[in-house]
């Protein structure tokens, strides 16, 4: 049962009295397919650098179920031993809270012989098809049945087959789950038009540190080498990379209510488009190897910085998961902006809670709204529609005039790893209460 909580904030009305210190945390959505490999693997593998975050929790409960040992050692680091997996059937409870269960799939195919699994759930972002990954098993040679909302796929008897796989779409999990069945196919197979994630790349050195041969990773075509024999971690301890997200949302919150802001251990290179938007606006950054500072920004008036055209796009374009977040930068700036959502659907529909709050904001159809600022925000009741929506309204009612209750701090805690504290810490009046 999930607790019913809120996030109660007092608004900071325009003012940039934010200041300090805020360290990023290992990312979610490296740690999720990091996770997901474990059951390619002979032996334990640990996790490090994890951040406490309720799809971590998941991840973990969702492997445990399948009956690996994970034996959670501290907040921040695990060991999930594959060698007691005994099913080949995905727990629906778990698979339908974490869209990110749909990678498991890939490996536990490779490694049992056969995955049965309920329709992935997740954030309410679009219709979330997994066309992409039945297709792609089927050309590994893989029979794909479906019951009602369950799958159940057979692997070959003699294992899955290499295949070359073009994406008909870019997709950052189907590119994670069949980098990892390929590990374990007869043969070479070829993936064209993958995702250039960061997360992919990482994941690509983890896979090759503990035996497997992927080359291309962080390219638009990845080649894997398969093999038979599992793969081997040997001690190898996995640290999870910093989370570009969470970096890019809390830099985002930084240029609009922040005075002197430093961002620690994160990697500036992964959100240096958002940077180079932000100093494009007028927003005054300074990055260094693992951190970026925002300083002297009180004397920045928001509604002299300029507006933008923001069109999301895969990696290395504006990511998906800053669209909300900057969303409410632009309800700031003085002029007006175009933000274009390429990937989801469904992806701009908390804009209405923002106009609710005094944005003028404009749909111009599902894809594409137009943004006039400045205009001043109001605080209100909020029910945060997913995890990144919810950031985005902590950040709305961070700047607001007046107080804010944030329903659904389960989606933002999914993502977020004890977000009031941190952003207590540089100044913000933000308290958990319990409904
Ligand atoms: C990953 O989701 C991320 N999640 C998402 O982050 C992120 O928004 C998304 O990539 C895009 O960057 C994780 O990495 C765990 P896609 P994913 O497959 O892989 C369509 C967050 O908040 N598609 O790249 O599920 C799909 O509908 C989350 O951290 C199909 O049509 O996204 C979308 O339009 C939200 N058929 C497009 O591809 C398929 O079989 C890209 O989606 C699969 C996807």
């Amino acid at each position: 049962m999930i607790p019913r909580e809120q996030f109660h904030i007092s608004g900071l009305a325009g003012e940039k009295a934010l200041s300090g210190t805020i360290p990023i945390r290992g990312a979610k959505n490296a740690v999720l397919p990091a996770m997901a490999a474990a059951p390619l693997f002979a032996d334990a593998l640990t996790y490090t650098n994890l951040p406490d975050i309720e799809d971590v929790g998941r991840m973990s409960e969702l492997i445990e179920a399948s009956g690996a040992h994970v034996d959670r050692q501290s907040i921040r680091r695990t060991t999930i031993d594959p060698r007691y997996i005994n099913t080949h059937a995905l727990s629906d409870d778990l698979s339908k809270r974490l869209r990110a269960s749909i990678i498991l799939t890939g490996p536990m195919l490779a490694r049992c012989g056969r995955v049965s699994f309920a329709h992935p759930g997740g954030c309410v972002i679009g219709a979330r098809p997994i066309d992409i990954f039945l297709d792609g098993f089927r050309k590994m040679g893989a029979r794909v049945r479906r019951r009602g909302e369950r799958y159940d796929i057979h692997a070959p008897d003699d294992g899955l087959y290499a295949a070359d796989i073009f994406f008909k779409l870019v997709s950052v999990t189907a590119t994670e789950t069949f980098m990892m069945a390929a590990t374990r196919a007869r043969g070479t197979t070829v993936l064209r038009n993958a995702a250039m994630e960061p997360e992919i790349e990482d994941l690509a050195n983890l896979l090759n540190t503990c035996g497997a041969r992927i080359e291309g990773a962080g390219t638009p075509t990845i080649t894997i080498h398969g093999r038979k024999q599992p793969l081997r971690a040997r001690g190898h301890t996995y640290r999870a990379m910093p989370d570009r997200i969470e970096a890019g949302s809390f830099l985002i919150l930084a240029a609009l209510a922040g005075d002197d802001i430093r961002i620690t251990h994160c990697n500036p290179k992964h959100v240096d488009i958002l940077i180079e938007l932000l100093r494009e606006s007028g927003v005054p950054i300074e990055t260094e190897r693992s951190a970026i500072t925002i300083s002297g920004n009180r004397r920045v008036r928001t509604d002299t910085l300029t507006p933008l055209s923001i069109r999301t796009h895969e990696y290395p374009g504006f990511p998906t998961d800053l669209q909300a977040p900057m969303t409410v930068f632009l309800t700031q700036v003085n002029g007006e902006s175009v933000v274009f959502e390429t990937i989801f659907e469904n992806r701009l529909n908390y804009t209405q809670d923002l106009i609710t709050m005094g944005a003028d904001i404009t749909m111009w159809d599902p894809h594409r709204i137009m943004i006039r600022g400045p205009q001043t925000l109001r605080g209100h009741e909020l029910d945060g529609p997913d995890i990144r929506a919810g950031l985005a309204f902590i950040i709305a009612a961070a700047i607001a005039k007046g107080e804010s209750l944030i329903n659904n701090t389960y989606y933002i805690d999914r993502g977020y790893e004890r977000i009031e504290t941190r952003l207590q810490d540089i100044g913000l009046d933000i308290t958990r209460v319990a409904v």
